[in-house]
């Protein structure tokens, strides 16, 4: 644990080591399907591309769902109440945080993020901005079980996740009914959950949004490469490599790849892998559910659905979820 100066932030970091990320990497890529996991994009610099993609014309998610936030953040802060504590996955930046936490003003708020250095910066900003809360920051893989640091405010009336940005959609059906299990222990009965979910559209808007005019959706991909180049001892030729991402209509998702144009061999922390040409490397899974559907997944995990919000032109949802208990 560290904490930051004056400010009411404590810090832990509960990552474990690079070890995770090569034997990740290492079994995914002696899968029969090549795959990476999408968590790994966000080094330092898959941080700053994710940036740029939230501000894409054609990258609709984070636009739309900033808009819901400012028109339903009241409505959403009162169902979740006074004396929160709020604990949010995968906080990034914390733009759309900001405006939920300046309506919702809750004693303690655990951000929870695997990217650490953007965490302690928006931590210390949002301790900054918020002087009366106590910020708790933890960068951990909140994709595994996580066991909160305790908190000595008194009076807190009940826990509640906030997860932001449709990253829930970045987990398959099974993972994402296993996560929201562990999501309904976390904050256990009476707790709640907000959760941002795109929602299906026709076909061509999503691919757009993947596949943007300006490439930066490419560099994030791409990136993943260069980072195992950087941390791994690997030896990807980028050049070698393209993005791909469709829309796999069959089984509801966007499907990022990087695609290998030549046969070739690519070598990590000296283990040798095998390309042919056209050969993929599956780096991400982004589910898009209609309200129903998600609300179907949300009771199979045992959460009682009782609020869905959406934007005018039917783009993107904000459910609330409650751990009844
Ligand atoms: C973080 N996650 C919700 C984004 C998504 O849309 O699945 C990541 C992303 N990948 C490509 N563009 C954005």
């Amino acid at each position: 644990m560290s904490s930051d100066g004056d400010l009411p932030v404590r810090f832990y970091n509960l990552l474990s080591s690079q070890q995770s990320f090569l034997n990740e990497v290492l079994a995914g890529l002696t899968k029969p399907q090549k795959q990476i996991p999408a968590k790994f994009f966000y080094d330092g610099r898959g941080c700053e591309l994710f940036g740029a993609i939230c501000e894409l014309p054609e990258y609709y998610l984070t636009r739309t769902e900033t808009a819901m936030m400012q028109r339903f953040a009241a409505e959403m802060a009162q169902l979740l109440g006074a004396g929160c504590l709020l604990v949010e996955y995968g906080s990034g930046a914390s733009r759309k945080t900001r405006i939920l936490l300046e309506h919702l003003l809750p004693p303690v708020y655990i951000p929870i993020d695997i990217a650490c250095e953007q965490l302690r910066a928006s931590s210390r900003d949002l301790a900054q901005a918020f002087p009366g809360m106590q910020v708790v920051a933890v960068c951990a893989d909140y994709s595994e079980p996580i066991v909160l640091p305790e908190c000595s405010v008194t009076g807190l009336k009940r826990k509640a996740i906030y997860f932001s940005g449709s990253t829930i959609g970045n987990f398959t059906q099974a993972e994402t009914v296993v996560f929201l299990k562990r999501a309904l222990q976390l904050v256990g009965p009476g707790g709640a959950m907000l959760v941002g979910v795109d929602l299906k559209k026709p076909q061509a808007q999503l691919d757009a949004a993947y596949n943007d005019s300006r490439g930066v959706t490419a560099e994030f991909n791409l990136n993943l490469l260069a980072r195992i180049n950087r941390e791994l001892k690997g030896d990807f030729r980028l050049e070698n490599f393209r993005h791909r991402a469709f829309y796999n209509a069959k089984e509801g998702r966007i499907e990022m790849h990087l695609e290998s144009l030549i046969a070739q061999s690519v070598t990590v922390q000296g283990r040798r892998f095998d390309f042919s040409a056209g050969e993929t490397i599956h780096t991400e899974n982004s589910y898009k559910y209609s309200v129903s559907e998600f609300q179907q997944l949300a009771r199979q995990a045992g959460f009682e659905p009782l609020r869905a919000w959406t934007d005018a032109q039917q783009l993107f949802s904000v459910h609330y979820l409650s751990a009844s208990g």
